[in-house]
């Protein structure tokens, strides 16, 4: 993906809705953050991790540290089916997508910066975000679309929020999950398989019931963590759409997680104030995952 430069925009509109504490300034604002992004770091080793995404102090440090690495992987999974011979977008004025565990949603500037790059015909995007949490990343969603969607796309986007839990039925969780998922013509699962996967066998079965339910010509991608774990379950729901004959791969699980190189800066008062050097508070330069891309046939 080309060079971009998000946290700017994010730190200053993270401070103009005080998402934290008022009246203080940025350093004092970053020092606070230290121990969330620590946190963080630490819930990541494991698996399922365990986050609590109620208090807006986890959901800023996830903004600061996390949110930016996260854009960049569908990108390169969309790039990189185009390379293989298949347009993983419909030549069409609009698309609708549907995102589920979502949260503050960088996935969807990834697949906005690859409509910039690749789909010239394309000028409109819905994007149905399903979260088991939809409600407490409303503002940050609203930073993703408002702020920073025009940095990544010249088009429309437009999105609604549901709320939708992995780990029940859909007919339980009061969005009409179905319907979106008939509508969509891509389908992305972004790092909350990892925070759900106690069971592998009922989370390879929740992503097949996904699957089941889109559209013929649609695209499912699910990127995650690089744990041998979040491999296994991607390809078991390989194997398993492929052998039912629902569907066929366009990425297939690696053997070796992929890794890619920040394409952005890290401000200098994010340097100073919060990745000071301890454990768990370097800059990453990597973001490094697992990918699984199949077409619904
Ligand atoms: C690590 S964040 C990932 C957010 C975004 N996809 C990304 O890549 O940055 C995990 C998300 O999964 C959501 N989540 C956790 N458990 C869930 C569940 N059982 N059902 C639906 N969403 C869930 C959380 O609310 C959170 O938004
Ligand atoms: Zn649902």
């Amino acid at each position: 993906m080309d060079r971009h430069d998000p946290l700017p925009i994010i730190i200053d509109t993270l401070m103009a809705m005080n998402a934290f504490p008022e009246e203080v300034d940025l350093p004092t604002v970053l020092q606070a953050t230290q121990e969330h992004v620590q946190k963080l770091r630490l819930a990541f080793r494991d698996i399922p991790c365990h986050v609590d995404y109620s208090d807006r102090y986890v959901r800023g440090a996830y903004m600061l540290a996390y949110f930016p690495y996260y854009i960049e992987p569908v990108h390169t999974v969309l790039s990189r089916i185009r390379l293989a011979g298949t347009n993983p977008i419909p030549n069409k004025r609009q698309i609708s997508v549907c995102v589920f565990g979502s949260g503050p949603t960088p996935e969807a500037l990834g697949v906005m910066a690859y409509l910039q790059q690749r789909c010239p015909t394309c000028t409109q995007a819905h994007f149905s975000l399903l979260d088991a949490a939809a409600d407490g990343w409303q503002r940050c969603t609203g930073l993703c679309f408002d702020q920073l969607q025009p940095h990544y796309w010249d088009g429309e986007a437009t999105h609604s929020l549901h709320e939708c839990n992995l780990l029940s039925q859909c007919n339980q969780c009061g969005t009409n999950c179905t319907a979106q998922l008939q509508n969509a013509d891509l389908v992305i699962l972004q790092n909350c398989l990892n925070d759900i996967i106690v069971d592998r066998n009922a989370v390879v079965g929740k992503a097949i019931s996904i699957f089941r339910r889109m559209r013929p010509g649609a695209i499912f991608i699910c990127i995650d963590l690089n744990f041998d774990e979040i491999r296994r379950a991607l390809q078991a729901v390989s194997e398993q759409v492929t052998a039912a004959g629902l569907g066929t791969v366009l990425h297939p699980v690696a053997e070796a997680h992929h890794e890619i190189s920040r394409s952005f800066d890290i401000p200098p008062a994010m340097l100073e104030h919060l990745y000071i050097g301890d454990d768990g508070l370097r800059p990453r330069r990597y973001t490094r995952f697992y990918a699984l891309a199949l077409q619904k046939v």
